[in-house]
């Protein structure tokens, strides 16, 4: 794994746009993998700057996100499908029919599994960008998922509900479950570009890139791929300077 350790958040937002910048360069066919959350915000901002100034364009680029809260839907402003078109997708010249999603508002939660794990299969990721949880999750991946899962419907742990309150009106409208993408499709992506600031990651941090590979520290998997590169501020990257 390379890894990045930058000054601050811009810094390492700046770093992220321009390896996603090259991916969309160097194929305007490709496709990219999606997050939501705090983190990825600054270089969705870089993304928008730089199709506004100078024209990079994402008309025939296709995206799948990594995840989305079960009951949510795109009339809800917590979902994940809201979060990405208020924040990159309906600023740049994207077609929206070209986005992918699981479907939070399925009724068959396994046939909504199947159906995102299918597409993911049609559409390999060129790149996939990750957060990580402060419990070393990436997507909804919890600790103790099996290495080799796929699309599936988690049941959110405790940690993960408490970190996500912050974005809701009270922790009990927090979501309990999720459809995300298993680690297994994660690891088929072409190149995998994770980021993490801020001092609550920095033991997550250590544990991906110097710990065990372990299922019990979900991202750790991420050593074993070919093309991964973390990018992290100095408070995230503190414990393996
Ligand atoms: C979001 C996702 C999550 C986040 C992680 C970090 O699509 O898959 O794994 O990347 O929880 O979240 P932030 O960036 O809010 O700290």
């Amino acid at each position: 794994m390379k890894v990045i350790i930058c000054k601050n958040y811009d810094e390492m937002s700046q770093k992220a746009f321009e390896i996603m910048k090259e991916v969309v360069i160097n194929n305007p066919r490709a496709v990219l993998g999606l997050a939501t959350g705090t983190t990825p915000i600054g270089l969705y901002q870089k993304m928008i700057k730089d199709h506004k100034e100078n024209g990079t364009s994402y008309k025939n680029i296709r995206t799948a996100n990594l995840d989305e809260y079960k009951g949510l839907g795109l009339e809800s402003d917590q979902s994940y499908i809201y979060f990405m078109r208020d924040n990159l997708l309906s600023h740049i010249d994207i077609d929206l029919n070209n986005t992918h999603f699981a479907n939070g508002l399925a009724e068959d939660g396994d046939k909504e599994c199947e159906r995102y794990n299918a597409l993911l299969e049609q559409m390999p990721r060129d790149i996939q960008l990750l957060g990580l949880g402060s419990n070393g999750h990436i997507a909804f991946n919890e600790p103790n998922t099996p290495f080799d899962s796929q699309t599936h419907l988690v049941d959110l742990t405790e940690s993960t509900i408490k970190d996500n309150a912050r974005l809701f009106n009270s922790i009990d409208e927090v979501p309990r479950q999720a459809f995300t993408m298993g680690l297994k499709n994660i690891m088929d992506a072409k190149k995998i570009l994770i980021i993490a600031n801020g001092k609550n990651k920095a033991q997550a941090v250590y544990n991906t890139v110097k710990g065990e590979v372990t299922e019990l520290v979900p991202a750790s998997i991420l050593q074993l791929h070919k093309d991964c590169t973390l990018i992290v501020d100095e408070d995230a990257g503190a414990l393996i300077k």
